[in-house]
């Protein structure tokens, strides 16, 4: 890859300024300064740095976001902010947040440029774990438990996989579900006459919300998580 194209891939400027880095001499390919933009970079085996900071190029980028309402799960919105804007370091290496979360659900977004890891998670056969906490208006009835266990049937038909109900008293639980239909933890909830106030999603197959993560905050997964979840 061309020196400027990485750098400036890399987030460390524009391709204009990138450039101008490079010929006042400050990047460094292997010990030697390089005042060549269109000089070619090995991007996995050279050293690079910029003056004293070495720079490690990563093809793929794996961040856990903690969403917070208000924020649209897309990569453009017309009106409405997004996932991407909470994320500003990274603009140029396509991230996407895989899969959706409703503009008023809080928690757990895994936000990536590797398509293979997302098509993987989110195809219906890989039937990966979902786990939110919620709260919400209406009665709850120990029924519950076994209706959504035995697939709640949806406004239009559909019939959910097996999903859980974990009651927690006083109008929360947690439900975990296997799929991603359109609103469906608020439909599912919906089906047994309740309505869902507040819905955030702690854990997305093995990756699991950090707490410490206050809401708009995000951070890379560490190499176990991203392990974890291929
Ligand atoms: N179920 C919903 O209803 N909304 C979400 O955002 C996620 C799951």
């Amino acid at each position: 890859m061309r020196l400027d194209k990485l750098l400036a891939h890399m987030d460390y400027g524009s391709r204009k300024e990138v450039k101008e880095l490079i010929r006042k001499g400050y990047v460094l390919v292997n010990g030697n300064v390089i005042k060549d933009d269109d000089f070619k970079v090995d991007e996995f085996n050279d050293e690079i740095n910029i003056l004293d900071s070495e720079i490690k190029y990563e093809e793929f980028i794996y961040i856990m976001l903690n969403k917070p309402e208000g924020y649209v799960s897309a990569t453009y919105d017309y009106s409405k902010p997004i996932v991407l804007d909470l994320i500003d370091d990274y603009k140029k290496r396509n991230l996407f947040p895989v899969g959706r979360l409703d503009i008023d659900t809080h928690g757990l977004l895994l936000i990536t440029n590797d398509g293979n890891l997302a098509h993987r998670m989110l195809s219906p056969k890989s039937h990966v774990d979902k786990k939110y906490y919620l709260k919400y208006d209406g009665k709850y009835n120990e029924s519950f438990i076994q209706k959504f266990k035995d697939g709640i049937t949806l406004d239009d038909g559909y019939k959910c996989m097996p999903a859980e109900f974990i009651d927690l008293g006083d109008n929360e639980a947690y439900i975990i579900i296997r799929e991603g239909k359109f609103h469906q933890v608020k439909r599912m909830m919906e089906a047994v006459g309740c309505n869902v106030t507040f819905l955030k999603r702690i854990s997305f197959g093995n990756l699991v919300l950090d707490e410490s993560l206050k809401e708009g905050k995000w951070r890379h997964l560490t190499n176990e998580e991203i392990e974890s979840l291929k």
